[in-house]
């Protein structure tokens, strides 16, 4: 189980369309990809179970869509602009830039040489000009992480759900980072998605709630395949945590390149909060809490019962959406013998994360009898609405199951001529290629069964 290495994963992903390079055709943009049909079903599959579990199946958390592009103020305050730095190093002699600590034995990863200039902070926050005029006078930063936005809208969240702790605020979006050496496929890129809830509670029950998310992401990342021993919980070292955390819990995964980082979950305290309030014009958080006056009170939750306010501590699962599309890529993925020196290769992803859910083929594809009936089970199943049902008129069964085992297909429906005499199809599993004779009438059930 599990590729072999990354290559493996890249050449499956172009080959049946999973991922592309963007711009392939100008030469590509380094640290920039894009996902072809496959790749897009896949992914909005993740996200939406990651939605289910953290807004539907509970019931103290709502969900945020929010802007890209971000006050710079925001970024000011939230701490963003002085310290979202990597360490910067460049060869004198080849003229390439790298990170400090992707620096190994001293020597340029480009050309070997020792000549190398002190690290120097570089911000890895893109930013654009906004209006018409390009002098530098109106910019925005395109947003390095969701969060920033969910605290600035804390206070709209509460006064249109009447919400008290604990609650959170989750948010599936676009973050943007130049980073100075992407690499490694989709994990390190500039471009790339995160799934984050900001999850706000009493200052004080931060710690046991930390432990909390903890365990439940772990749990999740389990239900999307990722076996737990390919999963390791590191405690972040007080002097790497990032400038708003006491404590951070990485979620590593045994990527094909290595052991890193899949999912930060980190206690923000009241950083985030407390600076964006006290940063605010005339406006003292600290004072006027104690005050209990809500007049000026602006990211401060209130407990209605006793009327007092709290600036909330925040805990922080932050998930890559790239990153946990190569991990259950990469869990799913493997070659099985055959016998007579063949092969096939199998992606075993779980059913509800597989981009096409069922696939309808006619024995025949210039048989109209077998391509009508086809397209009927189609459309009755497609209208479910359980995901993308297919239907395949290639004409060379064997062909379409290789190739819907090495998309991840859960099943496959053949309809041949005895369909049409006994109403039934063969079902052909995708694990066991094994397969069995079942009625149209049954379909929807049967169908429901391998998906839920
Ligand atoms: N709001 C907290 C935050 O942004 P982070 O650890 O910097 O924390 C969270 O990022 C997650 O975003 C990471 O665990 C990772 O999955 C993903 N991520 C961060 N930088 C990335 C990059 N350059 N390419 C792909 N994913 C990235």
């Amino acid at each position: 189980m599990t590729a072999n290495n990354m290559e493996e994963l890249v050449a499956l992903c172009k080959r049946r369309g999973f991922i592309f390079q963007t711009n392939e055709i100008y030469g590509g943009l380094q640290g920039l990809y894009d996902y072809g049909p496959l790749g897009v079903e896949l992914k909005n599959n993740l996200k939406t179970s990651w939605w289910s579990s953290m807004v539907y199946e509970r019931d103290d958390v709502e969900g945020l869509d929010s802007s890209i592009l971000t006050h710079p103020d925001v970024l000011k305050y939230s701490g963003h602009e002085e310290t979202f730095t990597d360490p910067l190093v460049d060869c004198k002699e080849c003229k390439s830039r790298s990170r400090a600590d992707h620096i190994e034995d001293g020597k340029c990863p480009s050309c070997g040489s020792k000549d190398l200039t002190e690290p120097r902070p570089f911000n890895l926050m893109f930013k654009t000009n906004i209006g018409p005029i390009d002098d530098g006078s109106s910019f925005a930063y395109l947003r390095p992480e969701t969060a920033q936005q969910i605290f600035t809208n804390l206070k709209n969240v509460i006064d249109t759900t009447s919400r008290t702790l604990p609650f959170g605020v989750a948010q599936i979006g676009k973050a943007f980072r130049n980073e100075i050496t992407p690499r490694n496929f989709i994990f390190r890129v500039r471009e790339f998605e995160q799934m984050e809830l900001e999850f706000f509670v009493e200052p004080g029950t931060d710690e046991e709630w930390h432990d909390q998310w903890v365990k439940d992401r772990v749990n999740w990342w389990e239900k999307q395949g990722i076996k737990k021993k390919n999963l390791e919980l590191v405690d972040i070292p007080k002097e790497d945590l990032s400038h708003y955390s006491k404590k951070t819990v990485d979620i590593m995964y045994r990527f094909p390149h290595g052991l890193e980082e899949l999912e930060g979950v980190a206690n923000r305290t009241d950083f985030d909060i407390g600076s964006h309030t006290k940063n605010q014009k005339d406006f003292d958080i600290k004072a006027k809490v104690k005050q209990n006056s809500d007049s000026v009170i602006k990211l401060a939750v209130q407990d209605k019962i006793n009327n007092t306010w709290t600036i909330p501590y925040v805990i922080e699962p932050s998930a890559g959406v790239d990153r946990g599309f190569l991990a259950v890529l990469n869990e799913a993925y493997k070659t099985e013998d055959l016998g007579d020196g063949k092969q096939r290769t199998v992606l075993s992803l779980k059913p509800h994360l597989s981009p096409i859910k069922a696939s309808v083929i006619p024995l025949k594809r210039n048989n109209k009898d077998l391509v009508s009936t086809a397209l009927k089970i189609k459309s009755s199943l497609q209208a479910l609405g359980m995901g993308r049902i297919l239907f395949d008129n290639s004409g060379n069964i064997g062909k379409s199951y290789r190739r819907h085992d090495e998309v991840g297909t859960p099943i496959c429906l053949t309809v041949d001529f005895e369909t049409l005499e006994d109403q039934k199809v063969t079902a052909r599993d995708r694990d066991t290629m094994a397969q069995e004779r079942v009625s149209i009438l049954d379909l929807p059930k049967y169908i429901k069964k391998i998906l839920l």
